[in-house]
């Protein structure tokens, strides 16, 4: 099968890379190699892979690529919390536009198969119950938000055979190409999955409100959101969709 990987340079990308080439499948890769191309380098030269060095905001490069292909996994994103603290605008730039963009192009190259990888942070923290796919979504941080209305943008902009699959991952851990050892000490900090106040949040805040007017992201302390709270920032999501599209 001819995939599209994004993000493929990345933790978990450069690990599926591998894995997809073994399973004989022809892979492109687009990663904008935020972190260097080292984690493919020694896959260089193979007939199967190709990697473009690019941006997922760039629709026309987008469009480009994926017309010969038959899936796609999409994996590029500003992950984590901080990151997408340090800079709220390009977050939402890569995670819920990019997203959103890289979807519709995907349904109008009659691409049906689609993984995109979510979160399990779309729940928010501090659960004590196990939780499922009807569970409540709760997200506390700009980044859980920007990947649950990237999930409600794929079953938005689905039609005809695209079927998008959504996995919201748990934290991964273990070697890689591109260990990540922010989760590491993320993992290991104690009171990490106890309810807290945002560190964070404040700061993303203060920068979104001046370039993001319809923006609207409860001040801190955070505690999880109600249904009813949730569902009003849904409305608030609908229309910052409409307006950055
Ligand atoms: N690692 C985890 O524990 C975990 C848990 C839950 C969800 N996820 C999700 O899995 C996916 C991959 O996570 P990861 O841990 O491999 O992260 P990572 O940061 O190692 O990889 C992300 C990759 O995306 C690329 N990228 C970022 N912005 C881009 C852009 N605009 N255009 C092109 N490429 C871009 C980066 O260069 C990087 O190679 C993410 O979508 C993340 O939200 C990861």
């Amino acid at each position: 099968m001819k995939v599209l990987v994004t993000g493929g340079a990345g933790y978990i990308g450069s690990i599926l890379v591998r894995r997809l080439l073994e399973a004989r499948h022809e892979v492109v890769v687009l990663d904008r190699l935020a972190f260097g191309d080292e984690p493919l380098r020694e896959l260089a030269g193979r007939p199967d892979l190709r990697l473009v060095a690019g941006d997922i905001r760039d629709r026309d490069l987008v469009a480009s690529l994926v017309r010969d292909r038959e899936a796609v996994v999409h994996l590029a994103a500003i992950v984590g919390e901080a990151a997408c603290a340090a800079d709220p605008k390009l977050a939402i730039e890569t995670n819920f536009e990019a997203t959103r963009h890289l979807a519709e192009a995907s349904v109008a190259a009659g691409i049906a198969r689609f993984v995109f990888a979510s979160t399990c942070s779309v729940y928010g923290a501090g659960r004590a119950s196990r939780l499922s796919e009807e569970s409540e979504l709760a997200p506390a941080e700009l980044y859980a938000e920007t990947r649950v209305n990237a999930e409600r943008a794929l079953t938005e902009v689905a039609r005809g055979g695209f079927r998008p699959t959504v996995l919201r991952f748990g934290t991964v851990y273990g070697y890689s190409p591109r260990t990540r050892f922010d989760l590491w000490s993320t993992c290991s900090r104690p009171g990490r999955f106890a309810t807290t106040p945002s560190r964070s949040s404040a700061a993303s805040s203060g920068a979104r409100s001046s370039t993001w007017p319809t923006w609207r992201v409860p001040s801190t302390p955070r505690s999880r959101p109600t249904s009813a709270a949730w569902a009003a920032r849904r409305s608030t999501w609908a229309t910052t969709a409409r307006t950055t599209r």
